[in-house]
């Protein structure tokens, strides 16, 4: 029996999709083609003429369904009213990649259902992935349920983390974390697209994924993706996670209390003032 909740979340999963779709095919329409890469603001922030192009048929697939749905998107910021629905959008997750064609990017749209996040589509259109997700619902790629993995212990657990942009500003810069999992681990990836880490912790192919620094459009899709596919989701002390705090730990719920351990005991190994600023 289909309640009205459920319909309504099946909606709004569907829309999601059509609009990460569309905006990974305009992502791919543009590879090897580009023409504007430019900074905008911090050091190697990028951001390009796809960036925008995919925003903006997104936003026009999201309100000509949901008119009265308010949309925080990357690139043009929060519009709408406030209300019940806010839909948070990054056209283009991991656009350094992508203006190298690195192929680690994708399309993240996730909804906030009363502030909680309820929805979440993630689009890698390199390797035409689609990875879907509702409160509920349950999780899939390419429409087959996905589950997280099974790994018991962190020293049989393959973890990703990223690095802000503001790392050359601050000691908070997540270094010390890295080389600490990097002990402690099979490995620590650095992909450079958080909505697809969370993605690929849905799905098993990463067993934990830690960051500070993130935006909502970075976290909501997938935040939806590993809650449902049986994952767990908190702050690194394992309190409640607060989107607007920018820091996420999320695993496979297995090492969930390991690593958060470990987070709360790494101690900073390098003094950032030695390490060279960016060049301009
Ligand atoms: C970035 C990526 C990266 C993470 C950065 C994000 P962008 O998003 O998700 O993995 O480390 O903090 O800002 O700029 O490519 O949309
Ligand atoms: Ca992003
Ligand atoms: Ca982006």
């Amino acid at each position: 029996m289909v309640n009205a909740q459920t319909a309504e979340l099946q909606i709004f999963l569907d829309v999601a999709t059509e609009a990460a779709l569309t905006g990974g095919a305009i992502l791919q329409a543009f590879t090897g083609k580009l023409e504007q890469i430019q900074e905008k603001g911090r050091p190697g922030d990028l951001v390009t003429e796809a960036d925008k192009a995919a925003e903006a048929a997104i936003l026009e697939i999201i309100r000509r369904h949901f008119p009265s749905h308010a949309i925080l998107a990357e690139e043009s910021g929060r519009s709408g009213d406030e209300g019940d629905w806010l839909w948070a959008i990054d056209p283009l997750d991991g656009t350094t990649n992508y203006a190298h064609q690195y192929p680690a990017y994708c399309c993240s749209i996730g909804l906030l259902v009363k502030g909680i996040p309820q929805v979440g589509v993630i689009f890698d259109p390199f390797r035409q992935e689609l990875f879907r997700a509702a409160t509920g619902l349950g999780a899939t790629c390419n429409r087959r349920s996905i589950r997280v993995s099974q790994t018991e212990h962190l020293r049989q657990s393959l973890l990703v983390t990223g690095f802000a942009y503001d790392r050359h500003q601050t000691p908070d810069n997540n270094y010390a974390e890295f080389c600490h999992f990097t002990h402690l681990t099979q490995g620590v990836r650095r992909s450079g697209s958080a909505a697809l880490d969370l993605a690929y912790v849905a799905c098993g192919r990463l067993d934990g994924f830690w960051e500070r620094g993130l935006s909502p459009w970075d976290m909501v899709a997938g935040v939806v993706l590993v809650l449902e596919s049986g994952g767990e989701v908190t702050a690194y002390d394992r309190s409640s996670f607060v989107l607007e705090s920018g820091r996420i730990l999320a695993t496979n719920g297995r090492i969930h209390q390991e690593i958060s351990q470990e987070l709360l005991q790494v101690k900073p190994l390098v003094d950032s003032s030695h390490l060279p600023s960016l060049k301009t």
